[in-house]
Order: structure tokens, then C-alpha cells, then sequence
């Protein structure tokens, strides 16, 4: 079944897209990543282009091999979405919002050809939001594949197939994650934030607060927030600034929008002005200027 997997496009270079495109390209399989147009500058490809230079540079060893480089073409959604149907699977790895992810569906369902697999590295929105408003066959060709951060290291990968997902499409991703990537696959069922992210989000959410009403340090929270409650190496903060505060907020918002009226522990996460305050300043973390740790004191995070 896997043989059919012969060409990958991953949509989104961001920290989970690229990652994902140079374990496809690590695996020797050729990869399209596309990413918006560059706001600035005359290359209209730069945002892939950029991604896969930072891949070439991680610290202390390179996500993505320069031979794997080589395998990986990059472009931009405006002039290059029509080639999504050279493709055999398709990894959505765009902003964490709903409206967005919908609207690129809907393209994709006119560009691909019937039977490429769609997967989607969403977080937390279920897949029956997703496919709202797709055809038939969109809906037999999709599902969620969930990869963690970094790719290159994390081995679990959650699988949601929808009510729709055909069995034989599903099991051809399964199988190249699996053994082409890796990966180890645990299926979830369809719900908000599936296994992983309906504790996690809530525990990360839960820590800041604590740690912001006892007034501890980042550093202090992150002593006894680390090792010592088995978060890999060095604790919340610094794996928030791993994955991204920006996507703190989206993550909260997207989980108290499809999660049931009264969800006993979700209720109870209030927001904090502080995460939006940084945002808005730019520092989104590892990928921005830096974050609750400033980027060259920020050997911290990562995963074991
Ligand atoms: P990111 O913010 O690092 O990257 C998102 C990328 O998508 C950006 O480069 C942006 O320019 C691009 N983009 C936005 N709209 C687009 C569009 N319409 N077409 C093409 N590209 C578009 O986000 P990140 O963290 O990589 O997240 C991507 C997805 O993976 C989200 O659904 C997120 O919830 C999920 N995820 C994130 C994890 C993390 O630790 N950051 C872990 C697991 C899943």
C-alpha cells in the first residue's frame, strides 16, 4: 500500500510543517511545501524557502539532512496549489483556526485528484468541523494526523478517521508514518483537543496561572514544573516557548468553542492578557524574538 505514497505535499512551513516536510524528506520521499507569499521582497516562495534553511541549521543537529534537502521543492499557495494533484498525501499544517483551514479545503477539493489522502495536524478542532460543507469524496479521502514538536524527535502521531474517512486511504497514511517516518500511531476518537491536547492545553493553561498567582519566576516554575513532573527536560514555560505562544490563545479558543457548555475543567481557565501582550510585541517564542526565555538563553525546552 505504502508505494502509493510517492510524493508529499505538506501546506504550511511553519515550526510543525516544516518539521513534518524534512521527516518526509529524511524518509528519501519528495515533498512540495507551500506556504503563503512572502509579504516583502521579490521571491514569492521565501516563506518555504526560509523554512528549510532553518531546517538545515537546528541546534545541536540539523532537522533535515542536505541530501534530504534536495528532495523538497517549495512554493507558494497563489502560484503553486494547483500541483497538489501530483501529490499522494496532502498535510495540512496551517494556522490553528478554523475558518482558514475551511476555506483551503475547498480549494483542494477542486485541485486534487479523488483518493489523495488529506490530512489535517490540527490540534484541537474535530474532524467533523472540518469537512463541514466538503463533497462525498473529500470526506472519504480526510483525516487527522497529529504530529507533536519537534517532528524529528516526538514519535507519537494521534490518527482521528472521521465517520467518512475511507478505511483504505486512512490505512495507506498509517502505514507510511508508521514505517516510512517512524512514528508510532495511537487512533483517538473525533473529539476537541483528541487525547493529548485535552489535558495538555488545560494543564498548560492551569501552570501559567499558578505560577503567575504564587508569583514564582519563570525559571521557578519551570524547576518544579519540569523533570520533576516528567515534562522533558526544562518545564512549561519553555515548552510553551517551543510550540509557540502565539498558539496559546488559539488553542484555548478553539478547545471552549467545541468542547460541551460547562466542561468542568475548561471553565476554569481564565485568560491572560499577559500571553496577548507578547504576542502583539512579537515574541511568539522560539520561532519569534524569543519568549518567556530570551532566544539565546533558551537551550532550554525541546524534547528528550
Ligand atoms: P506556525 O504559526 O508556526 O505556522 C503556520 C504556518 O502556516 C505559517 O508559516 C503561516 O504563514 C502558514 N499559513 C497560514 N495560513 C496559510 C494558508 N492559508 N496557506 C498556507 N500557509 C498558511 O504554526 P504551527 O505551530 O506549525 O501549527 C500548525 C498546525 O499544527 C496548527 O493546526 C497547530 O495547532 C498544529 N500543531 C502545532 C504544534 C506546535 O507545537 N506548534 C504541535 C502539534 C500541532
Amino acid at each position: 500500500m505504502t508505494e502509493a505514497i510517492k510524493k508529499v505535499c505538506v501546506i504550511g512551513a511553519g515550526v510543525m510543517g516544516a518539521g513534518i516536510a524534512a521527516q518526509v524528506a529524511n524518509a528519501g520521499v519528495p515533498v512540495l511545501l507551500l506556504d503563503i507569499p512572502a509579504k516583502q521582497g521579490d521571491d514569492r516562495d521565501a516563506v518555504a524557502k526560509g523554512a528549510v534553511a532553518k531546517m538545515l541549521k537546528t541546534e545541536p543537529a540539523p532537522f533535515m539532512s542536505k541530501a534530504a534537502a534536495k528532495l523538497v521543492e517549495t512554493g507558494n499557495i497563489d502560484d503553486h496549489l494547483a500541483r497538489v494533484a501530483e501529490c499522494d498525501w496532502i498535510v495540512e499544517a496551517i494556522v490553528e483556526r478554523l475558518d482558514i483551514k475551511q476555506s483551503l479545503y475547498a480549494k483542494l477539493e477542486t485541485l486534487k485528484r479523488p483518493g489523495t489522502a488529506v490530512s489535517s495536524n490540527t490540534s484541537t478542532i474535530p474532524l467533523e468541523r472540518l469537512v463541514e460543507g466538503r463533497s462525498e469524496q473529500f470526506r472519504h479521502d480526510f483525516l487527522i494526523t497529529h504530529f507533536f514538536n519537534p517532528p524529528r524527535y516526538m514519535r507519537l502521531v494521534e490518527i482521528v478517521r472521521g465517520a467518512d474517512t475511507d478505511p483504505g486511504t486512512a490505512g495507506k497514511v498509517e502505514d507510511f508514518v508508521d514505517r516510512f517516518m517512524g512514528k508510532r500511531i495511537v487512533r483517538a476518537k473525533d473529539t476537541p483537543g483528541f487525547i493529548a491536547n485535552r489535558i495538555g492545553t488545560y494543564w498548560l493553561a492551569v501552570a501559567v496561572n499558578a505560577a503567575i498567582d504564587q508569583g514564582l519566576t519563570v525559571e521557578e516554575a519551570d524547576q518544579i514544573g519540569g523533570r520533576p513532573m516528567g515534562v522533558p527536560k526544562t518545564g512549561i514555560f519553555a515548552l510553551i516557548d517551543l510550540v509557540g505562544v502565539d498558539l496559546m490563545p488559539l488553542l484555548a479558543k478553539s478547545l471552549s468553542d467545541t468542547l460541551p457548555q460547562g466542561d468542568p475543567y475548561f471553565a476554569t481557565v481564565r485568560p491572560l492578557p499577559l500571553v496577548d501582550r507578547m504576542i502583539a510585541e512579537g515574541f511568539t517564542g522560539r520561532k519569534g524574538k524569543g519568549g518567556f526565555y530570551r532566544l539565546d538563553k533558551s537551550g532550554a525546552g525541546g524534547a528528550d
